[in-house]
């Protein structure tokens, strides 16, 4: 199974401290924002890995990490995406990089306290599909979220006004090779993005979508200056050793 992180965008949501560099970039505690998708990948057994960036900054990407090393790696693959399309858009660019293999996809500003190689481990052992996982949170308007009925998924909503749970989405994703013929049928959403969250909804309409919850604390780094500070807070107080 391949590894990809999406580390474009425009990191808005973070200004002015996104201003003069890319979001993934900043310090989550120790540790650059884009350390942590990369050791979380590696610690679940994921070593071959693109990371998908854009921007004025995707040099510094390359400065930072350069092969790999500190992450016991001999080599990083690196994309561009020019603009920001969406994060649906930043996976169709790895289709070259997949070569026929599924796919684990991480967002570059989501961030796991545990290993979760054993779900990728199930879904290495999956026949067809996708699969994804859930985390309950406070604020669920912020992400997609996940609507349930006996214990199967009925539909995500992307930043619902009226959540139907409080099960967030998190930007952890797994596909089968297909996922780049479904990102082509994809039009712009109302915020011109092709958006993951229709990736999913095919999925899961094809019945074809698994789930996990999360074991652990997870954060989105790059949801606001609030829930960076959390997130860094937790690091400080856990660590985020992916044991
Ligand atoms: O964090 C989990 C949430 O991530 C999910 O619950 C949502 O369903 C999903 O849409 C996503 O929402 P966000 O609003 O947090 O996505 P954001 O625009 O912050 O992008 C997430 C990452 O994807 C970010 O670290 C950079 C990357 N990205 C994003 C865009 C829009 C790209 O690489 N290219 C892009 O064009």
């Amino acid at each position: 199974m391949k590894g990809v992180i999406l580390a474009g965008g425009t990191g808005s949501r973070l200004h002015p401290l996104t201003k003069i560099t890319n979001k993934h970039l900043l310090p989550v505690y120790d540790r650059p924002m884009i350390y942590y998708p990369i050791e979380a990948l590696v610690a679940a057994e994921v070593r071959d890995i693109l990371i998908v960036t854009g921007g004025n900054h995707a040099g510094e990407f390359l400065k930072l990490l350069g092969n790999g090393k500190e992450f016991g790696l001999k080599h990083i693959n690196y994309t561009y995406q020019e603009g920001a399309g969406g994060i649906a858009e930043a996976l169709g660019l790895a289709e070259h990089f997949a070569a026929g293999e599924k796919v684990v996809v991480f967002l570059g500003d989501n961030i796991i306290e545990r290993n979760i190689i054993q779900a990728v481990d199930s879904f290495g052992t999956q026949e067809r599909g996708a699969k994804i996982l859930l985390k309950e949170v406070e604020n669920p308007k912020e992400y997609g979220v996940a609507e349930l009925a006996d214990d199967r998924i009925l539909n995500i909503e992307e930043k619902p006004q009226d959540p139907k749970s409080n099960l967030a989405v998190i930007g952890m994703y797994m596909y089968g090779n297909d996922v780049f013929d479904v990102v082509k049928t994809l039009k712009p959403s109302r915020r011109g993005e092709l958006e993951i969250t229709d990736v999913n909804n095919h999925y899961i309409a094809a019945g074809i979508m698994t789930y996990e919850i999360l074991d652990g604390w997870w954060g989105d780094a790059g949801e606001s200056i609030d829930e960076l500070l959390r997130v860094s807070n937790l690091v400080a107080q856990t660590g985020a050793n992916h044991t």
